[in-house]
């Protein structure tokens, strides 16, 4: 008989041994026992854990397998905005940088050179050594809280080792995909008749991305960390905090140099360019920081990026193949794009079949002749570019490229404004990749966020001729989706009543989307997301913005007369105004709401807030509470009147608000408390 302490001593003896090792194989790629060994003691810890679920932690290596699926990804806002990097090419532009940085120093300066990987950025948040949440760059400010996936990446740690890290801290790094991960993944697309990604970072987002997080672990994520931002860290300098972070178990690169003095960060940079193709995964650059913290903070920040670090950006790499063929594709503004499709050739690491040639213009000046030998050159873009023609290998008698004339999928006759590079097609109503790509623009995460219906399912329900334009999309019944067949040839696929429950919910729920991005969604040629918040905040209402004139409309900011031109030529076709008409009769929301929660409920109380929440972020709580009249504290004294605990508080707020007897309130007692109940919010 196994007794209960036995088998809580069993379970913590085993846990501790599998963490030992994953950190050997997956961090020190250093294994110290078989796979068939470490296999045996994961399966006796699921076995005891399956016994004894009250036994179950979160921080259990366990939970590294994946298993959770989430519906949508919460948006989680960064305590400290997540920014990018100034970019540099040359030596000279980096001497530029040195010269900057010493010049508000006064002294030496002493720089930490590393790998600049290629992947996607992510911020982990530990509390009291336990991963409490991660989270993606998003726009830099707020991001998506994917924990369910990164936990599935062995090498990031659930729970730390030693013990003198902060309370709560942050540490950022980048996400990525071994070269030899990613043809893996391919392979197995291929075969699937799936789509293939583009290069190791693609695959990456594509894999954080993804709602099921046992998925995510079978894409064998790896991850280096190689920040911790904040001004409290515990530390003199940059490479100190990153030698601390290794010892608590993160992966940080063993690729880091100080150098004192700029021929040194010169040799990083030289020997890298060279060695580069020698790593596992790619790189994209060097990034050079000021090692001393201190020196740091002295050289802050621009909105953009540190003034204490920059990117050495290499050339991109460029190889010579055949072309094939150029093949156009019509979007969902109109605008036709000219692709080449190439005899497939290794660059960089991936094989490269096709290229943008983005328009007419670059077609043209290119002088793209029938089979010519190209240079393709990947840089920072997804797809690769042709940059130049091999005119020694030019066939005598071969002809240019023409640009086509006519619409290759509605055949209507093709138009070009003058000022513009692109040729578009004027068959707005009638042109269907024009047609699917407003639904599938109108669904996407920042315009609706209907995340139940894809690409694919658009084009099925478009296809079957039950949705032209998105007021449709309000109108679907269950009965049509369930009636839906796609035929493959040796089998017939349908939805499932459960997919066709998801789809209309998703649906529905659109009806909460504030105004902005509704604006957004219309697809309203020229209005980005930026362009659609401030035109909104502007007007107010679509009707506002539906009558405003020339004049009216260019007064706001952001809207010159390109964009004012497109609004008013999108309001006054009939067809867009009545689908207007719909969907405001469906409750889509077309004026700027007031803030709604607001009242003086709260006057006179303090809060303390801590933790992770479900249904807010942390900062929309802290707004929630200010915005019923109440105080926010950062600590926990004998002036809180509340100690308002999310997720894995830290437990010395906890024991102090016990000593103190402050009420400790969950997230759905402080909704209670200023009456927002329900899913609303
Ligand atoms: S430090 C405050 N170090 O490059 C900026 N970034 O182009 C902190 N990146 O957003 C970033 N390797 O996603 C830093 N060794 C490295 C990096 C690195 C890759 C990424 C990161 C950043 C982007 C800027």
């Amino acid at each position: 008989m196994e007794t209960n302490q036995s088998v809580i001593e069993r379970i913590q003896r085993l846990r501790e041994e599998i963490r030992r090792h994953n950190h050997a194989y997956y961090v020190l790629a250093r294994p110290v026992i078989s796979d068939l060994v470490f296999d045996r003691m994961m399966e006796e810890l699921v076995r005891l854990e399956k016994a004894h679920p009250e036994y179950l932690t979160p921080d259990s290596p366990t939970q590294q397998v994946g298993g959770e699926v989430t519906k949508e990804f919460k948006q989680v806002d960064h305590r400290y905005p997540m920014l990018s990097l100034g970019n540099t090419y040359s030596p000279e532009e980096l001497q530029d940088f040195d010269s900057r940085v010493r010049k508000t120093i006064g002294q030496e300066v002493e720089y930490v050179c590393e790998l600049k990987f290629d992947g996607i950025a992510i911020g982990l948040t530990y509390v009291n050594g336990q991963l409490a949440y991660a989270v993606t760059r998003g726009d830099g400010t707020r991001g998506d809280d994917i924990t369910a996936n990164v936990k599935t990446i062995r090498s990031i740690p659930l729970r730390l080792f030693g013990g003198n890290f902060p309370e709560e801290f942050e540490i950022r790094g980048e996400v990525i995909l071994t070269r030899k991960q990613f043809e893996l993944i391919n392979a197995d697309r291929e075969e699937a008749g799936e789509m293939p990604f583009a290069n190791p970072r693609n695959a990456a987002a594509g894999s954080m991305k993804l709602l099921d997080s046992a998925e995510v672990a079978r894409r064998k994520l790896d991850c280096y960390l190689y920040y911790l931002p904040g001004e409290d860290i515990p530390f003199q300098t940059h490479y100190e905090s990153l030698a601390a972070a290794r010892k608590w178990g993160f992966k940080v690169s063993e690729h880091l140099v100080k150098c004192s003095s700029l021929e040194e960060v010169m040799e990083f940079i030289n020997d890298w360019d060279k060695g580069r193709e020698t790593l596992p995964y790619d790189i994209d650059g060097v990034v050079i920081k000021v090692n001393s913290l201190q020196q740091q903070q002295q050289l802050g920040f621009t909105a953009k990026s540190p003034r204490w670090a920059i990117a050495y950006k290499y050339k991109a790499k460029q190889a010579a193949t055949l072309l094939r063929s150029v093949s156009f594709q019509v979007g969902r503004t109109g605008i036709v794009t000219p692709v080449a499709n190439l005899e497939p050739v290794e660059l960089a690491g991936t094989i490269v079949k096709r290229a943008s040639l983005h328009n007419a213009d670059i077609m043209e000046e290119l002088d793209l002749h029938h089979d010519d030998v190209v240079l393709v050159e990947k840089g920072g873009e997804i797809i690769p570019k042709i940059v130049g023609i091999d005119l020694n290998a030019r066939k005598p008698d071969s002809r240019p490229v023409a640009f086509i004339r006519y619409c290759p999928d509605c055949g209507t006759a093709l138009i070009r404004t003058s000022g513009e590079a692109g040729w578009f097609c004027p068959n707005d109503t009638g042109c269907p990749p024009q047609i699917k790509g407003r639904l599938e623009h109108y669904i996407s995460r920042k315009a609706m966020n209907i995340e139940s219906l894809g690409e694919g399912r658009i084009g099925m329900l478009y296809d079957h001729h039950l949705i032209n334009n998105p007021a449709d999309l309000y109108d679907l019944t269950g009965e049509q989706l369930l009636s839906i067949e796609k035929d493959y040839g040796d089998r017939v696929v349908r939805f499932r009543e459960k997919s066709v429950e998801k789809i209309l919910q998703g649906i529905q729920s659109s009806l909460s989307v504030p105004f902005e991005r509704v604006l957004f969604a219309l697809g309203i040629r020229y209005v980005g997301e930026t362009v659609a918040k401030k035109t909104a905040r502007h007007f107010l209402t679509i009707d506002n913005i539906m009558n405003a004139g020339m004049e009216e409309l260019t007064r706001a900011e952001e809207i010159g007369e390109k964009i004012a031109v497109s609004i008013i030529a999108f309001f006054s076709k009939p067809e867009n105004r009545e689908m207007i008409e719909r969907l405001r009769n469906k409750g889509i929301i077309m004026q700027i709401q007031e803030p709604q929660y607001k009242s003086g409920i709260l006057q006179g109380k303090s809060f303390v807030v801590s933790g992770v929440f479900t249904r807010f972020s942390r900062e929309e709580i802290k707004n929630l509470i200010e915005a019923h009249g109440g105080k926010n504290l950062s600590s926990v004294s004998s002036r809180t009147d509340y100690l308002l605990a999310g997720e894995n508080m830290g437990p010395e707020k906890r024991k102090k608000a016990g000593e103190l007897k402050i009420p400790v309130i969950s997230e759905q007692t402080f909704l209670d408390m200023i009456g927002i109940s329900g899913s609303e919010g």
